[in-house]
């Protein structure tokens, strides 16, 4: 595995029970994300985008193939050694955002970080806070918050725990253009000073255009690829 790859999927497939057939999720794919890159996932809606995210990311275990991170086989990890492993190194910005309902915006700024015992500030959570444009929500709870208020709070959680790859749902997908604009000058940013990679699943074909690279996924497979860099 070359040093620049930081995850590689081969043949990866997800077969989910749909009553008493299996419906094919993921059809044997191949994919490397290289170490600093920006990647779209783009694909009508059902077309298996969260469903690959959810596998690269440890939350679905696959049918058959491999996640190779780091030259670790991910798949082949106990339960035990996935969970530390995704706490140190994958972030998650989930499509439904996943806020914790009993912890205020502060709180769940932090949940991440701390659960990887990577150290932070008050002052990095109120400086992300402020990129956002969530610092005056910090001490309230996700319920009193709007759909994209907690998506951006999805966001800075995610974005403060700095891990290698980011996984982002449709992070742009409850937001005004505006918005999506500064979560993707933001996500750009984390890319090219932190070198994380991201892979980003939108519907969001102007976005899309602005990563490095496009995968387009259909019916569980990936049917082209568009390289920008
Ligand atoms: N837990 C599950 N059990 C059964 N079927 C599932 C499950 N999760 C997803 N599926 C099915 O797998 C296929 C891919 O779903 P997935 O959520 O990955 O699509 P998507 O590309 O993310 O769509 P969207 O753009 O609407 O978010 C769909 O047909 C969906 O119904
Ligand atoms: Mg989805």
């Amino acid at each position: 595995m070359s040093d620049d790859i930081l995850a590689e999927t081969r043949s990866l497939t997800v077969d989910f029970l749909n009553g008493p057939d299996f419906l094919r999720a993921l059809d044997g794919v191949d994919l490397t994300i290289h170490k600093g890159e920006f990647v779209s996932l783009v694909g009508v809606s059902g077309s298996g985008k969260t469903t690959l995210l959810n596998a690269i990311g440890g939350l679905i275990v696959p049918t058959s193939g491999s996640i190779i991170f780091n030259s670790i086989r991910f798949d082949s990890m106990s339960e035990e050694e996935r969970t530390i492993f995704r706490r140190n190194h994958i972030g998650f910005i989930f499509q439904n955002f996943n806020l914790i309902p009993s912890l205020n915006i502060f709180q769940n700024i932090c949940f991440s970080a701390q659960l990887s015992q990577k150290p932070i500030t008050a002052q990095q959570v109120e400086k992300i806070a402020q990129q956002l444009g969530i610092e005056d929500k910090l001490s309230r709870m996700p319920a009193e918050l709007s759909g994209g208020q907690q998506q951006r709070a999805a966001i800075a959680r995610a974005m403060l725990a700095r891990p290698s790859l980011l996984l982002a749902d449709e992070p742009t997908g409850s937001l005004d253009s505006l918005n999506g604009k500064s979560i993707m000058q933001l996500l750009r940013k984390a890319v090219s000073e932190n070198n994380m990679s991201v892979l980003m699943a939108t519907h969001n074909e102007e976005f899309a255009s602005q990563t490095d690279r496009m995968i387009h996924i259909e019916d569980g497979k990936i049917i082209a690829e568009e390289s920008r860099k």
